[in-house]
């Protein structure tokens, strides 16, 4: 098992990091462990994505790339998330090319961003679109699966090919061997995803005679060791495929893992999870970067997905196959993004969401993964897409105002996430250090509001943040001593850039129910104070007999 500072999910691992202290180079971007949560450290701080993805062809022309900073900047994102293609890296084979890069690193250094580089290698949504022509054209040597309709080739290379893996390997250590050559010092390439989406459809597994033939050869021994060592954490849907067929310590997978197609599906994790190591591996050896694989989710049947990918209940095969992977990461479409990010939170894997949808409510969901899940990226997908006045940019820019403090409490009982997830009641009361935090929606908000959302810090023992749009809270003592809390003052504020607080309003009266909660927006009319926005409130408590 991996442990060092960029702790990997190793086969072993209780947790995908266990160790924070032996990292590599100390100011190489790693993960350290606070309290309960991961950080993502660059240059010797944490660091927190406020992010979003471009569209899949944006980095793929210089000119295109220079136009994208102002708006980036408008929309108050801190971290770009861009492809980088095989097929524009090595259009023949040998021959790199990394101006498109070097471009990216360039402009958003110039412009003061940070960058997570997508490696679309061999797979990308599932299909093998921005593999080179080389590769592409010459099936010989780099086989792909075949599909149930009369043995089909499919655009998919296949994972069972050494001569897919070792190329695609070798572009990606070219790749990180060239980024630690121009960002080695500077890390404005701060996290690598490897490929994209990966997985086989609507077929469970690749059905090309080599396929068959691994399919019925034993499952191997480590991840059978995984499962045995770990029966009572697994997924509960793997360990129920598992145990169904008999909890067996040896067999072919069908024998293992049953005669439907889920055992096929655990098939083609495993291998897509090896490959991808591989690559992995090859990479971190040039310049030793977190890298994370993101899922398209799973749906209602197992056609629905791409089969193989790190999608929740193949978390374990993946933990167990690809050590070199740091975490794996939701794209988050779907409308359960609580259950979502619950999913991927299991087990210890961080949250880092890298691609989102990005209606309105994403500005209130980017406060859930973060104040709920410590969540160390929020990037919804098709970033310069976004209006510059579209709600996100308010959230953004109020969590910038906080960055420093959320670091602080990430990890230690001290913040916690607010989303209002399609209309749902109300949350049970929320523990927040010594106190519970009981949270209200008001029944009523103005025209034309942003999302409801937002994060509450215990900044010191009587004193909380409360920021976001669209709740009310009260605060209680969940410890000894007197028995009633009370507010003792709420103001209205903003940080500076030198992170000092000032002043705005003192709230009180109407605005407070005569000091009985934190109320945003308070009762004051739009037109003043601006209120169809997410704001900041300082709340210092008390306790009395
Ligand atoms: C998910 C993929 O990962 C992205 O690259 C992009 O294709 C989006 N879907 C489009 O919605």
């Amino acid at each position: 098992m991996t442990t060092t500072g960029h702790g990997a999910l190793g086969a072993a691992a209780a947790l995908p990091l266990e160790n924070s202290t032996a990292a590599a180079a100390p100011s190489t971007p790693h993960r350290r462990r606070q309290g309960s949560a991961t950080q993502h450290i660059v240059t010797a701080k944490p660091f927190l994505m406020l992010a979003g993805e471009l569209h899949t062809s944006s980095a793929s022309g210089v000119a295109y790339i220079k136009r994208l900073w102002p708006h980036l900047k408008e929309l108050g994102l801190n971290t770009v998330l861009a492809p980088v293609s095989w097929e524009l890296i090595e259009p023949r084979e040998g021959d790199f090319d990394f101006t498109l890069v070097d471009t990216m690193v360039r402009q958003a250094r110039r412009h003061d961003q940070r960058l997570v580089l997508l490696w679309f290698g061999s797979w990308k949504n599932g299909v093998s679109s921005y593999a080179p022509g080389w590769v592409l054209r010459d099936t010989a040597r780099f086989p792909r699966a075949k599909g149930s309709s009369n043995q089909n080739t499919k655009n998919i290379l296949s994972t069972l090919s050494t001569a897919n893996r070792e190329a695609d390997a070798l572009a990606f250590a070219r790749l990180m061997r060239h980024l630690k050559q121009v960002d080695g010092k500077e890390h404005t390439v701060v996290m690598i995803q490897v490929q994209n989406e990966v997985g086989i459809k609507p077929e469970p597994r690749d059905l090309s005679p080599a396929a068959d033939a691994a399919f019925a050869a034993p499952v191997p021994e480590p991840l059978l060791q995984y499962l045995t060592r770990r029966r009572d954490a697994l997924h509960p849907e793997l360990r129920r495929r598992w145990e169904q067929a008999g909890s067996k310590a040896s067999g072919t997978w069908s024998e293992v893992f049953g005669s439907g197609p889920e055992a096929a599906e655990i098939f083609s994790a495993w291998h897509y999870a090896r490959y991808i190591d591989r690559v992995a591996e090859a990479g971190k050896a040039e310049y030793d970067l977190p890298m994370y694989v993101n899922a398209w989710l799973a749906g209602p049947q197992l056609s629905s997905y791409p089969s193989g990918g790190p999608v929740a209940h193949m978390h374990d095969v993946w933990r167990a196959a690809a050590p070199h992977i740091d975490l794996l990461a939701p794209d988050i479409y779907a409308s359960d993004f609580k259950g979502i990010t619950a999913e991927y939170t299991r087990g210890g894997n961080p949250l880092f969401i890298p691609e989102a949808s990005s209606d309105a409510a994403a500005a209130a969901r980017v406060y859930w993964a973060i104040g709920a899940h410590n969540g160390m990226s929020f990037a919804p997908f098709g970033i310069e897409s976004l209006p510059a006045d579209h709600p996100l940019a308010d959230s953004y820019a109020l969590l910038r105002q906080l960055l420093p403090r959320i670091a602080e409490a990430q990890g230690t009982g001290r913040m916690i996430g607010i989303y209002r997830q399609t209309d749902e009641e109300a949350p049970s009361p929320v523990s927040i250090g010594s106190y519970q935090a009981h949270i209200s929606y008001p029944e009523r908000l103005p025209e034309g509001h942003p999302p409801v959302g937002g994060l509450i810090l215990q900044e010191n023992d009587d004193t909380f943040l409360v920021a976001g749009y669209g709740f009310e809270v009260r605060f209680s003592a969940a410890t000894p001593g007197p028995r009633n809390t009370n507010i003792l003052s709420v103001e209205l504020g903003h940080f500076d850039d030198v992170g000092r607080w000032v002043h705005e309003l003192r709230l009180n009266g109407d605005e407070t129910g005569a000091n009985y909660k934190a109320r945003i927006p308070p009762f004051l009319p739009n037109r003043f104070l601006g209120v169809n926005r997410p704001m900041i409130l300082r709340v210092r408590v008390y306790r009395h007999d």
